[in-house]
Formats: C-alpha cells, sequence, structure tokens
C-alpha cells in the first residue's frame, strides 16, 4: 500500500529520478502523489491528486536538486485531496516526511501537539510525525528528533524524512517495506527493489524496528536501543527488464502469459529442501496455512490437496483472523505463511502471534528479501519474477505448484508430483495461444453488459470458484460470487434471474458429476452456463477447454478466468492493473 521512492546522490535531478521511481511503484497506491526537495535551504514540495502515470515529466521544469523524497498514497486517513497527499512539512518548512500505513496513536500525538500550539493543515495520521520532529529538533539534532519522535510512534509505518539544509534522508521501519539501494555515490530507498533495479542491484534490508541515516554512508540503528547495527550488502539476480511491460498493453495480461514458463521455475527446487519441508509438515502439531485474499484461496485449495493426496489435515485461516484462533498454536504447531509480495500486514501479524506462541513458520513468497521471508525460519521462493498488477495471477499459481508438490512429498511421491506439474507446465504453454485468448475476448463481448455473475466449484475447485470471484470482481467491477456448487440450493439461488452468467468449474474427476447436477439447476432457472472443463458437456450454453490436470486442475482451471476477467477490464474500459480502490501491497491493516 502506497509507494515511497527517494534519492540522494550526487545527480541534481532527484526530483526527476523520484518521479520515474514512483511511476514505476503506482501500482501500489494511486490516488494521489507528491515529491519534496530542499531548494535555497527550504523544503520545495509537488503535490498532486490523481495517478502519477498521467503526469507529464518531459514537460515539466523540476528543481535541481540532489535529494528528493516522493510517495504515491493509498488514503488510510483523510480524503484524496492535495493537502492530504505526502510529503508533509513542518511550519517553517524545514522538514520533509511520507509515510506508508498507520500511526495507530496519532490522535493523542495530534491534540498534545494542537495544545503546543502546532496546527495542522491535512486529516492524515502522517502530518503528526513532522510536527514531532519539528518539535523535537528545537532542542536536538535533526537525527536526534527524528529518532525521539519515531520512538512515539504505534503501528506499522515506512517513514523518510529530510531536513532543508541537510544532504542526508532518514528512514524508519515497522512493519512496511522500505529498502536501500546502493549505488555508485548514490542511494535509493523504495518499497520495492523493482522501483530502483535500472540504477543498482546492490540493496541493503532495512528490518523492522530499524532506523538507517543515508549520506556518504548509510548507518544503521536500533530504534529502541539507539545501538548502531552492521548491515551487508545484498546483490540481487533480476533483471530489470522483468519488471517492464515490453509488448504488452497491460502488466496483468503479461504476467498471465507468463505462466507458460513460470510453473516450471516454481518447482524447480531442491529435492531435499521439500521433502525437510515435508518432514516438518509431518512433525508438526497442527499445520496452519495463512493467506490473504487471493492467497488465502490457495491456502483453501491447498487444504484438499494435502487431505486427498497426503490424507494430513491442515487448517486454513485468513491472516486477518488469525489471531483470534491463536490459542490453538502450540510450541510444535507450523505456521505456513503464503504471500506473494510477503508484505501484507495481516500476513506478518498471523506470523508475529507465531513466533509468539514459539511456532515454526514455513513462508511461501515470491518476493525474495521480503519481510516475511526474513521473518521465517523456513521459506520457499516461488520464483515468479515481479508481479505488478494489482490481480494476481502467475503468482497464484506458482503458489498452487509449490503446495501440490508439498502435498505430494508428504505422501513420499515427490517425483509423481513433479511430473504431473511438469505435463501441466507444457499444457499451459499449449493452451496460452492467441485463438484461446480470441475465444476468451468474444466471451468476454457477450457478457461485459451484465451486472452479476457466479462461479461454482467442487472440492479443490471451490477455492478456485472463490478466487474466481476476487479476480472478476477486483478488475472488472461486475459484482461476482464464487460458491461451492451443492450450496447454491441453499439460498443464493434465488439470486439467478434469465441469462445470468455462471461459470462452472468441472474437473474430470469423482466430483464431475456433482457439479454438472448443481450447474443444469442453475440453467434450469435461466443461467448462461459456462463451463471451464476438458470436455464440453450438454448442460454448457459455452465452453472453454482447459487440459485435464487431474491433481493439478486448480492451476489449469483460474488461468482462462484470469483472462476472462482482463478482458471484461479492457472491454469496460477499467485498467485492469489498477482497480479502483485496490493496492498492489497491502501494508495496513
Ligand atoms: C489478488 O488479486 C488481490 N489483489 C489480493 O487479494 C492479494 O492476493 C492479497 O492482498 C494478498 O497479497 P499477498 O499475496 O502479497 O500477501
Ligand atoms: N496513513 C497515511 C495516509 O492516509 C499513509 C497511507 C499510505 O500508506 O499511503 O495518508
Amino acid at each position: 500500500m502506497c509507494g515511497i521512492f527517494a534519492y540522494s546522490g550526487q545527480k541534481k535531478s532527484a526530483g526527476d529520478l523520484v518521479i520515474r521511481g514512483l511511476k514505476k511503484l503506482e501500482y501500489r497506491g494511486y490516488d494521489s502523489w507528491g515529491i519534496a526537495y530542499s531548494e535555497n535551504q527550504k523544503i520545495g514540495l509537488l503535490r498532486k491528486v490523481g495517478k502519477i502515470g498521467e503526469f507529464d515529466l518531459e514537460n515539466t521544469a523540476l528543481p535541481q536538486s540532489t535529494l528528493a523524497i516522493g510517495h504515491s498514497r493509498w488514503a488510510t486517513h483523510g480524503g484524496v485531496t492535495e493537502e492530504n497527499a505526502h510529503p508533509h512539512v513542518d511550519a517553517q518548512k524545514m522538514f520533509a516526511i511520507v509515510h506508508n500505513g498507520i500511526i495507530e496513536n496519532y490522535k493523542e500525538l495530534r491534540d498534545e501537539l494542537q495544545r503546543k500550539g502546532y496546527t495542522f493543515k491535512s486529516e492524515t495520521d502522517t502530518e503528526t510525525i513532522v510536527h514531532l520532529i519539528a518539535d523535537y529538533a528545537k532542542e536536538n539534532t535533526f537525527v536526534t528528533a527524528t529518532k525521539m519522535a519515531i520512538k512515539r510512534l504505534k503501528g506499522r509505518f515506512a517513514i523518510l524524512a529530510i531536513k532543508a539544509d541537510e544532504q542526508k534522508i532518514i528512514a524508519a521501519r515497522r512493519g512496511s517495506p522500505l529498502i536501500l539501494g546502493v549505488g555508485e555515490n548514490e542511494f535509493f530507498i523504495a518499497s520495492d527493489i523493482p522501483a530502483f533495479i535500472n540504477h543498482t542491484k546492490k540493496v541493503m534490508y532495512i528490518d523492522d524496528d530499524e532506523m538507517v541515516v543515508v549520506n556518504e554512508k548509510p548507518h544503521f540503528y536500533n530504534i529502541h536501543s539507539g545501538e548502531e547495527i552492521e548491515k551487508r550488502v545484498v546483490e540481487i539476480n533480476w533483471e530489470p527488464q522483468s519488471a517492464e511491460k515490453g509488448a504488452f498493453e497491460h502488466f496483468m495480461i503479461k504476467e498471465i502469459m507468463e505462466q507458460k514458463d513460470t510453473i516450471y521455475r516454481a518447482i524447480n527446487q531442491k529435492d531435499s529442501e521439500i521433502l525437510h519441508l515435508a518432514d516438518e509438515i509431518k512433525k508438526a502439531y497442527g499445520t496452519f496455512l495463512i493467506g490473504c485474499g487471493t492467497a488465502g484461496k490457495v491456502c483453501h485449495a491447498a487444504s484438499y490437496l494435502f487431505s486427498k493426496v497426503a490424507k494430513r489435515h491442515v487448517n486454513v485461516i485468513v491472516g486477518s483472523e488469525f489471531p483470534s484462533q491463536q490459542d490453538f498454536l502450540k510450541e510444535k504447531s507450523l505456521v505456513i505463511a503464503v504471500s506473494q509480495s510477503g508484505e501484507t500486514a495481516d500476513t506478518l501479524e498471523a506470523i508475529e502471534v507465531a513466533k509468539t506462541k514459539g511456532s515454526k513458520v514455513l513462508s511461501i513468497i515470491n518476493v525474495e528479501g521480503s519481510s516475511m521471508d526474513r521473518m521465517s525460519d523456513y521459506a520457499i521462493h516461488i520464483k515468479a519474477g515481479p508481479e505488478k498488477a494489482v490481480a494476481s495471477t502467475k503468482a497464484t499459481t506458482s503458489q498452487l505448484a509449490i503446495l501440490t508438490m508439498l502435498a505430494y512429498a508428504c505422501d513420499n511421491r515427490l517425483t509423481e508430483g513433479k511430473r504431473l506439474l511438469i505435463d501441466t507446465a507444457g499444457e499451459i504453454n499449449d493452451m496460452l495461444n492467441p485463438r484461446y485468448e480470441k475465444h476468451i475476448r468474444a466471451l468476454a463481448e457477450k457478457i461485459k453488459d451484465f451486472e452479476s455473475m457466479y462461479v461454482i466449484g467442487k472440492a479443490v475447485n471451490y477455492p478456485i470458484a472463490l478466487e474466481a470471484a476476487i479476480k472478476l470482481q477486483e478488475v472488472s467491477y461486475i459484482h461476482a460470487e464464487g460458491f461451492a456448487g451443492g450450496e447454491l440450493k441453499h439460498g443464493p439461488i434465488a439470486l439467478i434471474s434469465d441469462g445470468t452468467p455462471c461459470i462452472a468449474i468441472v474437473a474430470n474427476d469423482e466430483t464431475r458429476t456433482d457439479i454438472l447436477n448443481n450447474a443444469m439447476e442453475v440453467k434450469s432457472r435461466g443461467g448462461f452456463i459456462i463451463g471451464v472443463s476438458p470436455q464440453n458437456e450438454d448442460v454448457f450454453d459455452q465452453w472453454i477447454k482447459v487440459p485435464d490436470a487431474g491433481n493439478a486442475s486448480p492451476i489449469v482451471n483460474i488461468i482462462p478466468i484470469q483472462l476472462l476477467a482482463y478482458h471484461l477490464a479492457v472491454l469496460r474500459q477499467n485498467n485492469p492493473d489498477m482497480p479502483r480502490n485496490l493496492a498492489k501491497s497491502v501494508t495496513v491493516k
């Protein structure tokens, strides 16, 4: 949620560099944006409402500055206005800050500062921080004042602070992402690595409750003890172009198409490590699969795979609900956190809860070096490469592939599981051809003006129906809901009227007859049945063919629905990469 980007170095084009960096981060938050830089010993500000992608950088004269900080906002406190856009400054315009997250005690801090005579120009929780720094700076250096201010903050945050007359950026974080990029006599600070990877592949990770003062050389400190911390420079092996759109019109379609090879990459893990992790699952006194949104649906699907393939019960809880279930956790429990970003606040909190109980944590994540990666006892990287579209696609199927592999490994059938996934990856490669996409686009044309649609599935494809609904909702804005096929007759079938589109996900297994009966129940009430299935069936009004992938059916079944959601979004003139009200990484609770 929210993108942060900053530059400090010798180039005088800091403003330009920061805006370009923010453009790469826009997928994280895009209701408003702004930058701050120092100009004649005062802070200069540029803030706008709207998408930074629409800002004409080429034809705008920016001030010559060697240091700038920037932010693209995903509002939590206060409407989307220029006053609420970051950066925020103090009354004298000596300090500027940007912030990602929520300051939970902002009301009491605001009251305290107002009693001291500070006036607030915005409705944000963020503005308290800058006045707090200004207040402490009356009697302290910039660095000490910032340390003192940060110590007072409750909640999750990533913060950057600058002072008009000092060439330094102070960065601090707790629970929200922030990474330092180390170039030749220059530094970048950003919410994610792809934002600066075209400048440097060298990074230093800022961990929770750490603060870094960046001038000629970065100095890291523990926020609480004030002690200096030694840090390593780590080299990243991502290619800059993997974070670009290339010839595709949107990241979402590029990432859907990348599933031609992301499954191969996901399962390319060391057998010994997968077997070791399978042993951890087998040894655990209770395994808890945790994720949010799409990742939560992946966990739900995995619970069916563990049951069917490994004859093993696993618990599934969405991240935000997990703290209320902590009484079931024991020291010997295992928590498996599934996340693309590795930064989702609700999932991070669940991990924190698990750690306080002494349970072990395995993360299945895409972003290497993310908070979850560093907090977990074990991690499996799904290696999907940067996923930029808000709607998760390639990360979803890679997570499913890893969990399928783990389920097989738990039943001592790792080789069989891998074989199945390799074959499935080959089938996906064949399936994702231009003819297939055209077929799905034509279907999108047919249903694009409907107000509601439904998706049904059974067993492992029930969570896939739920995930399909998320995909359709978030980019097409059509009201979509997923159901277990058998549940429809207990209420939701009342929603079906003449022509209502209903996608039936039909696997070629023991669930086929039941789900076809459910589809028939919908058709009998006027529903328009779109079948996603290896073979055509009488009940289908429209058929989307998928390979017969056995236990890997969730992976192949979700892909055409991702494509359908994408084309519905485009036909309805929505931006599929940046759907309204959403952000890629939900780093607030
Ligand atoms: C996916 O399409 C959604 N945008 C969202 O549900 C997402 O999966 C969720 O916020 C979890 O994100 P994570 O995988 O980065 O933890
Ligand atoms: N809470 C802050 C605000 O509403 C920061 C939000 C963000 O992370 O973008 O401005």
